[in-house]
């Protein structure tokens, strides 16, 4: 199995990316860190903690992060995911505790004593990630590549030009995009073509155990916000989760190689990730950029992940 580390802010998406990665035996998750976002970090670390209970995985190490950006003030999404950052399902009180140590401690130790190089996912804002790339610059040959939601080649969900994982720690996103580590972004291109549809939520309620209950009660929240008629979706993009499938099953996804690079200047383009899609700029690319997804396979198999509780 691959092994990776979920860095996330959970958050209805994150929380189903979890659930994903931990239903595929394909995917050896060493660590769940958390980052502030969606909402505040104790929040989102007492989160993971739950649905890990839930989930019977008490054993996987959790740690907290940062509590804000590296050198702004916190934005949390409470509009998206609610009050507690998964509201929706009744949830378990959590059954363990955290680690004593911040979630770029738990990585730097996971990476250590892998035996083979260690992928990164992160679904919220990359603080913590730009934290650990800082402080061990050294592990960073032990990483093989950095699958993170977040970005956008078109346009942006927080800003005209920003996505909100992006918008909320841009120096950060500028310290990943520059570290030389190979990328993969799923940003709005594909995930907004990732929708889950009405029939889809009622597919996962029929699906009879507690983790695909429990993943019907997140969806049916979290397409609330989308059915404003400005996005002009049919149902709900379901952003992170796009990550675990693209490490299952690439052959999903269509893509390409470009350059890209993060605004951290501009009042009106901050937390923009500049995408050289047809390589105006003669620079190297950083990324690969994901554009599109087959839709209905994506929703199988999330289907078949929840099948699997
Ligand atoms: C991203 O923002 C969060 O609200 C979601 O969890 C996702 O990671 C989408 O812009
Ligand atoms: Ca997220």
């Amino acid at each position: 199995p691959r092994p990776i580390i979920l860095d996330c802010d959970p958050g209805h998406d994150d929380a189903i990316a979890m659930i994903m990665a931990l239903a595929n035996p394909q995917l050896d998750v060493l660590a769940v860190t958390t980052s502030a976002g969606n909402q505040t970090p104790d929040k989102t670390l007492r989160n993971a903690l739950r649905i890990l209970t839930l989930l019977g995985r008490t054993d996987i190490p959790v740690a907290g992060g940062a509590a804000n950006p590296l050198k702004r003030e916190l934005i949390i999404a409470d509009n998206v995911h609610g009050e507690s950052g998964l509201d929706g399902p009744e949830l378990p009180e959590p059954a363990f505790a955290a680690v004593e140590l911040t979630a770029w401690e738990l990585m730097a130790q996971q990476i250590q004593a892998s035996e083979h190089p260690v992928t990164l996912v992160p679904t919220g804002p990359l603080t913590n990630i730009a934290t650990f790339l800082l402080a061990y610059p050294h592990l960073k040959p032990r990483i093989e590549r950095i699958v993170l939601m977040g970005g956008a080649a078109g346009v942006g969900n927080w800003t005209p030009a920003a996505e909100f994982n992006i918008f909320v720690d841009p120096e950060a996103a500028d310290i990943v995009f520059r570290s030389g580590i190979p990328l993969t972004m799923c940003g709005l291109d594909v995930t907004h073509n990732a929708q889950i549809m009405d029939e889809d939520v009622a597919r996962m309620r029929a699906i009879d155990n507690p983790v695909a209950q429990c993943v019907a009660d997140l969806l049916e929240f979290f397409v609330i916000y989308h059915r404003d008629p400005k996005w002009g979706f049919d149902g709900a993009p379901l952003h992170d989760p796009c990550t675990i499938a693209w490490l299952l099953k690439p052959e999903l996804f269509t893509g390409q190689d470009c350059y890209v690079a993060i605004e951290t200047q501009s009042e009106m383009t901050v937390g923009m990730t500049v995408v050289d899609r047809y390589h105006l700029t003669g620079k190297p690319a950083n990324t690969h950029v994901l554009f599109d997804l087959q839709r209905e396979r994506f929703v199988d198999l999330l289907a078949e992940s929840l099948e699997a509780w």
